[in-house]
């Protein structure tokens, strides 16, 4: 049998994610200034102080961190987890509602795995991070977008769509939002805690840049102000320790979570021993908030940079100006195409991302997002240069 005659679950119909896969790819060309991704900066990654605590845990406990683990998680993360959610998020959650996987991706994935069926209503930002998009498209749910403002998703929309649609779930990134860097306001937060139990819908909040906050006060989470359980929190060590450890959790109602164990226990066995164990002796030590104290620093300052060159770039109609996270988001001058627009910049040396990808329906080609993460402050100089000459002669 001819190899092509290969058919694929309908599940993988109309998902291509192969446009934004070529611009990632970008990263690796030497010379490319790139603001298209959404790492850390290197410099930010603890290689040697992660060598030691490696070579500690190891030597310590490495019999049984060699060894197969619970699905449920490596004990002592879980615990070490409870006053840390409480501190930065703001919510009282037992160790057994804390499930520990791998990546804050694969929590989504699990709460989708437990909850969704084909042709279930999930609610997400209009812009949204295109990663979990696509998993919850895997599960052949249907997607509801509804737009956001400065303050984050509209909740009198929200509440509409509560209404007449009758959803399973939102997919909501309530701090320094991926793609825009907005920050969903505190009577925001409060209303959709109250919306979801009035109305019965699962809020999968997902906030891996909390903690990279360089202005402005910090706010509770959603899922502090949850009472009944209808918030499942999702929380990652990607952006403020390392992505490559693929570490992150999930707390949710106990009935929940203990499907999401189950779904996990086919998905991965359990997340590996010993990169939870890193991560646990990190916030054991008390190391994380140095870091990310340290690591903040820089990020604002190439934030700042950043901003003051789109203030002066030809063709930027406006922009968002996040008090955290890593990305800014941008509008050019309508009737520009930042898809077109971007294959002159990489031309000259500079990548983005356009911002039609993150939008569940497409559309908005003027749009596109930014990183400065990953860029020197010389870098971002040149590669906001380019960008200008690219953007101003477009104009024409
Ligand atoms: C909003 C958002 N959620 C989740 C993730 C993925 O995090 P993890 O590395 O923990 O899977 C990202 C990564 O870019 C993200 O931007």
């Amino acid at each position: 049998m001819d190899i092509h005659s290969l058919t694929f679950a309908s599940r993988f119909d109309g998902i291509s994610g192969s446009a934004i896969r070529e611009i990632f790819k970008l990263l690796a060309v030497p010379g490319m200034i790139s603001f298209a991704g959404g790492n850390p900066a290197a410099s930010a990654l603890p290689d040697i102080q992660m060598a030691e605590i490696a070579k500690e845990l190891l030597l310590d406990k490495g019999k049984i961190l060699l060894q197969y683990g619970a699905t449920e998680g490596y004990a002592p993360l879980r615990e070490s987890l409870v006053p840390y959610l409480k501190n930065r998020f703001s919510f009282d959650c037992k160790a057994d509602e804390i499930l520990p996987v791998t990546g804050s991706t694969q929590a989504m994935d699990l709460l989708c795995k437990a909850l969704i069926n084909p042709g279930d209503k999930v609610v997400v930002e209009n812009p949204t991070f295109l990663g979990n998009m696509q998993c919850i498209k895997l599960y052949q749910a249907q997607l509801v977008p509804v737009d956001s403002d400065e303050d984050g998703i509209k909740v009198d929309e929200l509440e509409e769509v509560f209404k007449k649609e009758r959803p399973k779930m939102l997919y909501v990134i309530p701090t320094f939002q991926n793609p825009t860097g907005r920050t969903l306001s505190l009577a925001r937060r409060k209303k959709i805690a109250e919306l979801a139990s009035q109305y019965g819908v699962i809020i999968a909040e997902d906030d891996p840049y909390r903690d990279l906050r360089y202005a402005g006060d910090e706010l509770p989470s959603i899922k502090s102000f949850d009472t009944e359980g209808w918030v499942a929190f999702m929380g990652s060590f990607s952006k403020v320790i390392s992505p490559g450890l693929r570490v992150g959790f999930l707390c949710a109602n106990p009935t929940l979570l203990r499907k999401c164990t189950i779904g996990k226990q086919s998905s991965d066995v359990h997340t590996a021993n010993l990169n939870q164990a890193i991560v646990d002796a990190y916030l054991r030590r008390n190391l994380l908030m140095p870091h990310v104290n340290e690591i903040c620093k820089n990020y604002a300052e190439q934030l700042n940079t950043m901003l003051g060159l789109l203030a002066k770039c030809g063709g930027v109609a406006r922009y968002t100006r996040p008090q955290g996270g890593l990305f800014i988001f941008a509008e050019l001058q309508e009737g520009m195409d930042s898809v077109k627009l971007l294959n002159k910049a990489v031309e000259k040396g500079v990548a983005y991302v356009p911002g039609t990808y993150f939008y569940a329906q497409g559309g908005h080609e003027n749009t596109f997002r930014l990183n400065f993460s990953m860029s020197t402050i010389d870098e971002i100089e040149r590669g906001m240069g380019i960008l200008n000459e690219v953007f101003s002669e477009a104009i024409g």
